[in-house]
């Protein structure tokens, strides 16, 4: 293995011979954290791990894993990854499958930060499953693993998942309260899409859908491709997530009906908010039913209209009764905080009830 001592702290030094040979943890050493992932919510959780207690000892992007078994310097990564450098071209990097990177990279939590739609679900899952078999703990921001197989991965190792910041910051308090949710939740509604809200904000305001598109991308609510945001596949992978959790039932997101926001009559949007209504992406599933995404008309007062810095999870609990989960887990940053939460949380080994 090449030297890392480029990307680790000035006052650690290189055991360059060790390479990505397995090492045990020291007694007393800080908990270590593999990163995969280092777009804007991994570079985000290097920015604030810093101080934590935590020692992140590999982070992996698309095409290379860059591991210091005493800790990288999570400041460089990021510097490097913000300027558009490849993980490849940092000192101590090594172009390894990302399979047999986490095979060799030792780690107590692995953070998946990894684009949702960079690989199929089917991957993603098979990579979750080896973690959590080789007994690490799994903090998840990336959807596609949980979208198809949250209940497994949650059977396989209850207490080491964390999907916090899948869930726009809901995550904790949904394992917290799985078993009474499981036993009374008759149906889920998710208003789980802070840039579709952002957007049907503007078009209530006068909005082309253009313009409107234009201004979330400037406030950063929008992807460079968009798409999974308009098309619904976000929501969809957020609710298949919490349909697997609460009624064990997996779902493909690829198959849950979705209403796309590029074909949504205009008009209709205007004329609700002219007349004390609104409208908001919904997901929702009855127990038992049909999963789907769409663009629902609520009352302005709804406690589901939601505003654009939160997202909200409805559990309908039958007679009247809507247990409400508000998450302001929300843009990178936020859901990098979330993130950390979790593998603090993880790394404690804390069991959630
Ligand atoms: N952005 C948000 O506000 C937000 C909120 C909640 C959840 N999320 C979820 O968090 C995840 C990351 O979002 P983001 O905005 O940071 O995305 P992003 O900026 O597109 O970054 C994605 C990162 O994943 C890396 N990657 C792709 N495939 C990989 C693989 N197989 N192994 C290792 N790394 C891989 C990419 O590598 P390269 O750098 O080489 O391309 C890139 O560094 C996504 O799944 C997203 O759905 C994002």
């Amino acid at each position: 293995m090449r030297d890392a001592s480029a990307v680790l702290p000035p006052s650690v030094a290189t055991d360059s011979t060790l390479g990505f040979a397995s090492s045990g943890t020291s007694p007393g050493a800080a908990p270590r954290v593999h990163l995969l992932g280092a777009g804007k919510v991994g570079r985000a959780f290097l920015e604030q791990v810093q101080g934590a207690g935590l020692r992140v000892v590999a982070v992996s992007d698309s095409g290379a894993t860059v591991h210091a078994r005493d800790g990288l310097d999570p400041a460089r990564v990021v510097r490097h990854k913000a300027a558009g450098g490849a993980l490849r071209d940092l000192p101590g990097a090594e172009p390894l499958p990302e399979l047999l990177a986490l095979r060799l990279v030792p780690g107590d939590v692995v953070v998946d930060a990894t684009a949702t739609a960079a690989r199929t679900g089917e991957g993603a899952l098979q990579r979750a499953r080896l973690i959590l078999r080789e007994g690490r703990s799994l903090a998840c921001a990336a959807k596609d693993a949980l979208a198809l197989g949250a209940a497994e991965l949650l059977a396989l190792a209850p207490g080491r998942l964390g999907v916090d910041a899948a869930l726009g910051g809901t995550g904790r308090r949904l394992l917290a309260e799985r078993a009474a949710l499981a036993a009374h939740t008759r149906a889920l509604t998710l208003v789980a899409s802070v840039s579709t809200t952002v957007i049907l904000g503007a078009l209530e305001r006068g909005a082309s859908l253009a313009e409107a598109l234009d201004g979330a991308r400037r406030q950063g609510y929008l992807e460079g491709d968009p798409t999974l945001d308009l098309d619904g596949s976000d929501a969809a992978c957020k609710l298949a997530i919490v349909v697997g959790l609460l009624f064990g039932v997996a779902n493909d997101p690829a198959t849950i009906a979705r209403e796309d926001l590029r074909h949504l009559d205009l008009e209709r949007v205007r004329w609700r908010a002219r007349h004390g209504r609104t409208t908001r992406l919904v997901a929702e599933a009855e127990r038992g039913g049909p999963l789907r995404v769409h663009y629902a008309e609520l009352a302005r007062t709804s406690p589901l209209a939601a505003p654009p810095d939160r997202v909200l999870y409805g559990y309908d609990q039958g007679r009247g009764q809507l247990r409400l989960h508000v998450g302001l887990g929300v843009g990178p940053r936020a859901t990098a905080a979330a993130l950390l939460e979790d593998v603090r949380r993880l790394a404690r080994q804390e069991v959630a009830p």
